[in-house]
Protein backbone atom coordinates (compact mmCIF):
# COMPACT_ATOMS: atom_id res chain seq x y z
CA UNK A 1 0.00 0.00 0.00
CA UNK A 2 1.00 3.38 -0.70
CA UNK A 3 0.83 6.14 1.80
CA UNK A 4 0.85 9.69 0.14
CA UNK A 5 2.03 13.16 1.88
CA UNK A 6 1.86 16.35 0.76
CA UNK A 7 4.55 18.41 2.83
CA UNK A 8 4.38 22.08 1.88
CA UNK A 9 8.01 23.66 2.33
CA UNK A 10 9.12 27.61 1.45
CA UNK A 11 11.72 28.08 -0.87
CA UNK A 12 12.01 23.90 -1.82
CA UNK A 13 12.00 22.63 -5.39
CA UNK A 14 9.28 19.92 -6.00
CA UNK A 15 10.17 16.57 -5.13
CA UNK A 16 9.40 13.35 -4.33
CA UNK A 17 10.80 10.58 -2.13
CA UNK A 18 9.84 7.51 -0.80
CA UNK A 19 10.17 6.10 2.36
CA UNK A 20 10.00 2.62 3.46
CA UNK A 21 11.00 0.40 6.48
CA UNK A 22 10.75 -3.00 8.06
CA UNK A 23 11.28 -5.38 5.06
CA UNK A 24 13.14 -7.94 7.27
CA UNK A 25 14.63 -10.08 4.34
CA UNK A 26 15.63 -13.62 4.56
CA UNK A 27 16.64 -14.59 1.28
CA UNK A 28 19.04 -17.18 -0.02
CA UNK A 29 20.10 -18.48 -2.84
CA UNK A 30 22.70 -21.21 -4.32
CA UNK A 31 25.91 -19.83 -2.20
CA UNK A 32 24.35 -20.62 1.06
CA UNK A 33 25.32 -23.11 3.13
CA UNK A 34 22.80 -25.80 4.32
CA UNK A 35 22.76 -23.56 7.65
CA UNK A 36 22.03 -20.60 6.25
CA UNK A 37 19.18 -22.30 4.27
CA UNK A 38 17.90 -23.74 7.23
CA UNK A 39 18.25 -20.09 9.02
CA UNK A 40 16.86 -18.03 6.43
CA UNK A 41 13.54 -20.16 6.03
CA UNK A 42 12.68 -20.59 9.93
CA UNK A 43 13.28 -16.89 9.95
CA UNK A 44 10.85 -16.30 7.07
CA UNK A 45 8.48 -18.70 8.43
CA UNK A 46 8.46 -17.17 12.09
CA UNK A 47 7.77 -13.72 10.27
CA UNK A 48 4.73 -15.00 8.34
CA UNK A 49 2.85 -15.12 12.09
CA UNK A 50 3.94 -11.82 13.38
CA UNK A 51 3.47 -9.50 10.02
CA UNK A 52 0.00 -10.44 10.26
CA UNK A 53 -0.07 -9.92 14.07
CA UNK A 54 1.42 -6.48 13.33
CA UNK A 55 -0.92 -5.49 10.94
CA UNK A 56 -4.21 -6.34 12.75
CA UNK A 57 -2.88 -4.84 15.72
CA UNK A 58 -2.25 -1.72 13.65
CA UNK A 59 -5.65 -2.22 11.91
CA UNK A 60 -3.92 -2.13 8.69
CA UNK A 61 -4.41 -4.53 5.32
CA UNK A 62 -3.49 -8.47 5.57
CA UNK A 63 -4.96 -10.05 2.38
CA UNK A 64 -3.70 -12.33 -0.41
CA UNK A 65 -1.18 -9.51 -1.81
CA UNK A 66 0.21 -8.64 1.47
CA UNK A 67 0.88 -12.12 2.30
CA UNK A 68 3.10 -12.31 -0.89
CA UNK A 69 6.95 -13.20 -0.05
CA UNK A 70 9.26 -9.98 1.59
CA UNK A 71 11.41 -10.61 -1.57
CA UNK A 72 8.21 -9.87 -3.96
CA UNK A 73 7.19 -6.53 -1.56
CA UNK A 74 11.15 -5.63 -1.54
CA UNK A 75 11.47 -5.68 -5.44
CA UNK A 76 8.42 -3.69 -6.02
CA UNK A 77 9.09 -1.17 -3.95
CA UNK A 78 12.20 -0.25 -5.21
CA UNK A 79 10.74 -0.54 -8.43
CA UNK A 80 7.75 2.03 -7.28
CA UNK A 81 10.68 4.50 -5.75
CA UNK A 82 12.39 4.51 -9.27
CA UNK A 83 9.60 7.44 -10.13
CA UNK A 84 11.26 9.05 -6.89
CA UNK A 85 14.20 11.92 -6.38
CA UNK A 86 15.53 9.98 -3.14
CA UNK A 87 14.91 6.61 -1.32
CA UNK A 88 14.90 6.56 2.48
CA UNK A 89 15.32 3.18 3.93
CA UNK A 90 14.12 3.79 7.71
CA UNK A 91 15.70 0.58 8.96
CA UNK A 92 15.40 -3.26 9.28
CA UNK A 93 15.76 -3.87 6.05
CA UNK A 94 17.68 -7.12 6.65
CA UNK A 95 15.97 -9.40 9.41
CA UNK A 96 19.48 -10.09 9.91
CA UNK A 97 22.15 -8.97 8.12
CA UNK A 98 24.05 -12.55 5.81
CA UNK A 99 25.49 -12.77 2.50
CA UNK A 100 22.35 -14.13 0.43
CA UNK A 101 20.99 -10.96 2.02
CA UNK A 102 23.30 -8.44 1.15
CA UNK A 103 23.45 -9.91 -2.67
CA UNK A 104 19.60 -9.99 -2.70
CA UNK A 105 19.57 -6.41 -2.19
CA UNK A 106 22.43 -5.70 -4.16
CA UNK A 107 20.57 -7.24 -7.27
CA UNK A 108 17.74 -5.30 -6.32
CA UNK A 109 18.95 -2.23 -6.42
CA UNK A 110 21.65 -2.64 -9.25
CA UNK A 111 19.55 -0.31 -12.03
CA UNK A 112 18.46 2.64 -9.11
CA UNK A 113 19.66 5.51 -9.79
CA UNK A 114 18.47 7.74 -7.30
CA UNK A 115 20.00 8.87 -4.05
CA UNK A 116 19.32 6.12 -0.94
CA UNK A 117 19.12 7.30 2.66
CA UNK A 118 19.38 3.98 4.79
CA UNK A 119 20.00 3.76 8.26
CA UNK A 120 20.52 0.46 10.31
CA UNK A 121 17.52 -0.92 12.70
CA UNK A 122 17.91 -2.81 15.22
CA UNK A 123 17.92 -6.05 13.51
CA UNK A 124 21.36 -5.08 11.40
CA UNK A 125 24.47 -4.37 12.59
CA UNK A 126 26.54 -1.67 11.56
CA UNK A 127 29.61 -3.60 11.66
CA UNK A 128 28.03 -6.27 9.13
CA UNK A 129 27.89 -3.79 6.68
CA UNK A 130 30.22 -3.85 3.37
CA UNK A 131 31.50 -1.19 3.01
CA UNK A 132 31.12 -0.96 -0.52
CA UNK A 133 27.73 -0.90 -2.49
CA UNK A 134 24.78 1.18 -2.18
CA UNK A 135 23.96 0.76 1.18
CA UNK A 136 27.63 1.20 2.28
CA UNK A 137 26.93 3.89 4.26
CA UNK A 138 24.56 1.94 6.87
CA UNK A 139 27.81 1.42 8.16
CA UNK A 140 27.71 5.29 9.39
CA UNK A 141 26.90 6.20 12.57
CA UNK A 142 25.95 9.78 11.34
CA UNK A 143 25.80 10.31 7.62
CA UNK A 144 23.96 12.60 5.16
CA UNK A 145 22.59 12.27 1.89
CA UNK A 146 22.87 15.67 -0.02
CA UNK A 147 20.18 16.40 -2.17
CA UNK A 148 20.15 20.33 -4.12
CA UNK A 149 17.85 22.22 -1.71
CA UNK A 150 17.41 19.43 0.74
CA UNK A 151 19.88 17.11 3.25
CA UNK A 152 18.60 14.19 4.14
CA UNK A 153 20.71 13.43 8.08
CA UNK A 154 20.43 9.61 8.88
CA UNK A 155 21.40 8.64 12.47
CA UNK A 156 21.30 5.31 13.40
CA UNK A 157 19.59 5.10 16.66
CA UNK A 158 18.91 1.50 15.96
CA UNK A 159 19.52 0.53 20.13
CA UNK A 160 17.19 2.87 21.40
CA UNK A 161 20.63 5.40 22.23
CA UNK A 162 22.52 8.44 20.48
CA UNK A 163 25.87 9.47 21.69
CA UNK A 164 26.77 12.75 22.38
CA UNK A 165 29.07 12.69 19.36
CA UNK A 166 25.79 12.31 17.03
CA UNK A 167 24.08 14.79 18.80
CA UNK A 168 27.14 17.20 17.61
CA UNK A 169 26.72 16.48 14.20
CA UNK A 170 23.12 16.85 14.16
CA UNK A 171 23.20 20.13 15.40
CA UNK A 172 26.48 21.38 13.06
CA UNK A 173 24.01 19.54 10.38
CA UNK A 174 20.91 21.43 11.21
CA UNK A 175 22.38 25.03 11.93
CA UNK A 176 23.70 25.31 8.66
CA UNK A 177 20.04 26.09 7.54
CA UNK A 178 19.40 23.68 4.92
CA UNK A 179 16.07 22.53 5.21
CA UNK A 180 16.82 18.91 6.41
CA UNK A 181 14.96 15.61 7.07
CA UNK A 182 15.83 13.51 9.66
CA UNK A 183 15.88 9.38 9.30
CA UNK A 184 15.95 7.25 12.25
CA UNK A 185 14.58 3.73 13.12
CA UNK A 186 12.79 4.18 16.37
CA UNK A 187 10.76 6.38 16.57
CA UNK A 188 9.83 9.13 19.42
CA UNK A 189 7.22 9.25 21.49
CA UNK A 190 5.47 12.49 22.03
CA UNK A 191 2.01 13.46 23.28
CA UNK A 192 0.31 13.10 20.12
CA UNK A 193 0.95 9.46 19.45
CA UNK A 194 2.11 8.01 23.27
CA UNK A 195 -1.91 6.30 23.33
CA UNK A 196 -0.62 4.23 20.17
CA UNK A 197 3.24 3.84 21.19
CA UNK A 198 2.86 2.65 24.42
CA UNK A 199 1.31 -0.17 24.78
CA UNK A 200 3.51 -1.83 22.53
CA UNK A 201 6.09 -0.90 25.34
CA UNK A 202 9.45 0.61 25.99
CA UNK A 203 11.39 -1.76 22.96
CA UNK A 204 9.23 0.85 20.79
CA UNK A 205 10.29 3.90 21.99
CA UNK A 206 13.35 6.27 21.75
CA UNK A 207 12.52 8.23 24.97
CA UNK A 208 11.31 5.54 26.80
CA UNK A 209 11.39 6.21 30.81
CA UNK A 210 14.66 6.46 31.99
CA UNK A 211 16.02 6.57 28.41
CA UNK A 212 20.05 8.50 28.39
CA UNK A 213 20.02 12.27 28.54
CA UNK A 214 21.95 11.97 25.38
CA UNK A 215 17.98 10.86 23.66
CA UNK A 216 16.58 13.35 25.47
CA UNK A 217 18.79 16.18 23.66
CA UNK A 218 18.54 15.02 20.17
CA UNK A 219 15.08 15.53 20.64
CA UNK A 220 15.56 19.46 22.42
CA UNK A 221 17.85 19.56 19.01
CA UNK A 222 15.53 18.84 16.82
CA UNK A 223 12.88 21.34 18.63
CA UNK A 224 15.73 23.96 18.60
CA UNK A 225 16.33 24.10 14.72
CA UNK A 226 12.16 23.18 13.96
CA UNK A 227 12.02 25.64 11.34
CA UNK A 228 14.94 23.46 9.11
CA UNK A 229 13.14 20.37 9.67
CA UNK A 230 10.62 19.24 6.68
CA UNK A 231 10.31 15.84 8.78
CA UNK A 232 11.48 13.15 10.81
CA UNK A 233 11.14 9.37 9.12
CA UNK A 234 11.28 6.52 11.24
CA UNK A 235 10.13 2.59 11.59
CA UNK A 236 10.44 -0.65 13.40
CA UNK A 237 6.26 -0.06 15.13
CA UNK A 238 5.58 -2.31 11.95
CA UNK A 239 2.47 0.23 11.66
CA UNK A 240 1.99 3.47 10.06
CA UNK A 241 2.03 6.28 12.63
CA UNK A 242 2.09 10.03 12.24
CA UNK A 243 2.40 12.66 15.19
CA UNK A 244 3.77 16.04 15.21
CA UNK A 245 7.04 16.21 17.68
CA UNK A 246 8.11 19.29 19.72
CA UNK A 247 8.34 22.44 17.91
CA UNK A 248 5.60 20.80 15.50
CA UNK A 249 8.21 19.22 13.69
CA UNK A 250 5.77 15.99 12.16
CA UNK A 251 7.28 12.24 12.48
CA UNK A 252 6.29 9.78 9.69
CA UNK A 253 6.39 5.93 10.82
CA UNK A 254 6.07 3.70 7.92
CA UNK A 255 4.49 0.56 8.18
CA UNK A 256 6.15 -2.85 7.66
CA UNK A 257 7.65 -3.21 4.21
CA UNK A 258 7.54 -6.96 5.03
CA UNK A 259 3.57 -6.78 3.42
CA UNK A 260 4.40 -4.32 1.15
CA UNK A 261 3.65 -0.75 2.56
CA UNK A 262 5.92 2.48 1.84
CA UNK A 263 5.17 6.18 1.63
CA UNK A 264 5.58 9.01 -0.74
CA UNK A 265 5.97 12.48 -0.04
CA UNK A 266 5.46 15.20 -2.43
CA UNK A 267 7.93 17.93 -1.13
CA UNK A 268 7.90 21.64 -2.23
CA UNK A 269 6.42 24.98 -2.32
CA UNK A 270 2.77 25.60 -1.59
CA UNK A 271 1.59 26.59 -5.09
CA UNK A 272 3.57 23.74 -6.91
CA UNK A 273 1.91 21.20 -4.61
CA UNK A 274 -1.99 22.67 -5.50
FE1 LIG B 1 11.20 -4.28 12.22
FE1 LIG C 1 13.10 -2.54 14.40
Amino acid sequence: MITEYKIVCKGIKKKVIYHFSDSHLTEYDSLSTPEEIEKAKSATEAWERVREHFAHHGGEPYGEYEKLSPAFHFRKLIDIAKDGDALVLAGDTFDYVSNANLRFADKCLADFDKPIAAVCGNHESRRAIPSMGKLADMACDIHVVRLDDINIICIDNSQRKVTADQNEALEYELSIGKKAIVVIHVPVMCEQNEKQLKPSGVYFQFNYEGCPEENLEFIKIIEKHAQNVIAVLAGHLHFSNYALLPGNVPQFVSSQAIVGNINRYVIGDADELL
